[in-house]
C-alpha cells in the first residue's frame, strides 16, 4: 500500500462527502420512480450514488422493467424534471449544509500544502460549491461532460489527479459511493470510503462519517 508520505493531493467526490446532497438526489429520484411506477428500495438508492443523471434514470427504469417504455426524448424530459426538483432543494442550501468536519479538513489540507481537486459526476457541482461558499477550495474541477464513462470507470479520478499534475499514486480519492470507491481503486489512487463499511468494503481507508476524517486518522490507517 502507498505510504502516507507519498500522498500529495486529494481528489474529492462532492455529493455525500462535502455535503449531504445525496439525500436531495435520492428524494428527487424517488419522485421519478413513483411517477413511472418503478419500485424504490434501499438497494436502489445506494446503487444510484455516484451514477450520472441519465445512467441513474436507466437504473430506475430497469428496476421497474420499464427500460423500453420511454423514448429518448421522454427520458430526457424525466431527467430534466428530476433536475428541476433537485435544484429547488439546492436553492435552499447554505454553508450549514457542509458535512461535519469537512471545512476544517479542507483548511488542514491547504495548511499542509496538499493539492485539491473535485471529481463529482454532477453537472451541478459548481452551483452546489457556490451555495456552500467553498468554491475557492476547488480551483480544479473535472468537467463531467468531458468524460466518456461514468463511475465506476476510473476516468474521472484519473482526470482529477491530472488536473493537479499528480500521479494517481500520489492521490487519495474520497467517496461515499461503492461505484466511486471502485473508480478510485481502478485509478490506482488510495481510496477513502465514508459511510457504511459493508457497502464500502473495497475502500483502503474507511470512516463511518466525515467527522472522523482527519489527516492523523488517515495516517494511522495507512501506516
Ligand atoms: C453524483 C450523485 O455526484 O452526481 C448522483 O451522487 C447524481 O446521485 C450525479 O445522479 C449526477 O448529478 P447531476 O447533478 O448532474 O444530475
Ligand atoms: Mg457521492
Amino acid at each position: 500500500m502507498t505510504k502516507f508520505t507519498d500522498i500529495k493531493g486529494f481528489v474529492f467526490d462532492l455529493d455525500g462527502v462535502i455535503t449531504d446532497t445525496s439525500v436531495f438526489h435520492s428524494q428527487a429520484w424517488h419522485q421519478v420512480a413513483d411517477k413511472v411506477g418503478a419500485p424504490w428500495s434501499q438497494e436502489l438508492e445506494d446503487g444510484l450514488k455516484g451514477i450520472s443523471r441519465m445512467d441513474s434514470l436507466e437504473m430506475i427504469l430497469k428496476a421497474g422493467n420499464l427500460s423500453d417504455k420511454y423514448t429518448e426524448d421522454e427520458k430526457v424530459d424525466l431527467a430534466t424534471e428530476k433536475n428541476t426538483n433537485y435544484l429547488k432543494l439546492v436553492d435552499q442550501m447554505t454553508p450549514a449544509n457542509i458535512l461535519p468536519g469537512i471545512k476544517k479538513f479542507l483548511d488542514d489540507l491547504k495548511a499542509h500544502n496538499y493539492l485539491i481537486s473535485l471529481a463529482s459526476a454532477s453537472k451541478n457541482a459548481p452551483k452546489v460549491l457556490s451555495k456552500l461558499q467553498l468554491t475557492d477550495y476547488f480551483p480544479q474541477i473535472v468537467d463531467p461532460q468531458s468524460l466518456t464513462k461514468g463511475k465506476p470507470d476510473p476516468e474521472i479520478y484519473l482526470k482529477g489527479a491530472e488536473l493537479i499534475n499528480l500521479k494517481p499514486e500520489q492521490c487519495i480519492g474520497v467517496e461515499d459511493a461503492a461505484a466511486g470507491v471502485e473508480a478510485i481503486n481502478a485509478a490506482n489512487e488510495t481510496s477513502i470510503g465514508i459511510g457504511d463499511p459493508k457497502i464500502l468494503a473495497a475502500a483502503d481507508i474507511k470512516f463511518n462519517d466525515t467527522g472522523e476524517m482527519t489527516l492523523d486518522h488517515i495516517k494511522s490507517q495507512m501506516n
